[in-house]
């Protein structure tokens, strides 16, 4: 199913290669608390898309150019001056009729997305869509695949590391992260709670999007990156 699998386990891994490195390959990118979660139930309630910028002064300008564009995002786990709304996967659920689409920014996630910009197929991955992207990723051609853990500021992040290897566990393919999410799938809220993101949201009274992010396969649909824009692609039925 694919040529190879490797594994990108914090920014200094997917920023160090030079932008040529992706061409060819299919991306899933990790950012499991919380921007790939906000992602999918963002597109999920409703909004068009998500234009995704690792500085907040490019979504800023994003926003003002742009109509019913939303500027959403985090910088230390709170919305920056000015935002409409913050990186609460929560806040998402429902569009409201006066935005069609978001300019995010974050801390790790959306600098992922970015990274990986070049790749022939970027996909965003989450627990609460995991079963769209195994559906998808079975039917994609051969390709190498590379599992992309967004991390937390420079560092490893547990959680993604264990969704990357829930994915992995879907697809029946054997490597290290399947018995990381084996060692942990019983245990999901403890862990994400004890590491390093989570402890973080729990200070900022955050522990309802933990939660939330927990939820597995809530949503089967599929955001793909297509020209800078993170879109819907429904998956498709068995
Ligand atoms: C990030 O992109 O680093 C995050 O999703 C962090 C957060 O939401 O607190």
């Amino acid at each position: 199913m694919f040529s190879s699998v490797r594994v990108y386990y914090a920014p200094a891994d997917y920023e160090g290669p030079p932008p040529g490195h992706w061409r060819g390959q299919t991306a899933v990118v990790f950012d499991i608390l919380r921007a790939t979660s906000t992602i999918v139930t963002a597109l999920a309630g409703g909004y068009h898309s998500a234009r995704c910028f690792r500085a907040v002064a490019d979504a800023r300008h994003y926003a003002a150019d742009h109509a019913r564009v939303a500027l959403a995002g985090e910088r230390d786990g709170m919305p920056p001056a000015g935002f409409q709304f913050g990186n609460s996967p929560r806040e998402f659920r429902h569009k409201p009729a006066s935005y069609d689409s978001l300019a995010l920014t974050t801390t790790n996630g959306t600098r992922a997305i970015e990274a990986v910009s070049g790749a022939r197929r970027v996909v965003i991955a989450s627990l609460l869509n995991l079963g769209a992207v195994a559906d998808f990723l079975r039917r994609e051609p051969a390709a190498p695949l590379a599992l992309v853990c967004a991390g937390s500021g420079e560092d490893f992040s547990l959680e993604d590391a264990i969704a990357a290897g829930a994915l992995l566990e879907a697809l029946n393919l054997s490597h290290p992260l399947t018995s990381l999410y084996a060692a942990n799938r019983d245990d999901l809220p403890r862990v994400f709670r004890a590491a390093k993101n989570g402890a973080h949201l729990l200070e900022l009274g955050l522990a309802a999007d933990i939660d939330w992010c927990l939820q597995r396969d809530i949503y089967p649909v599929l955001p793909l990156l297509v020209n800078g824009a993170v879109l819907l692609r429904r998956a498709r039925s068995r």
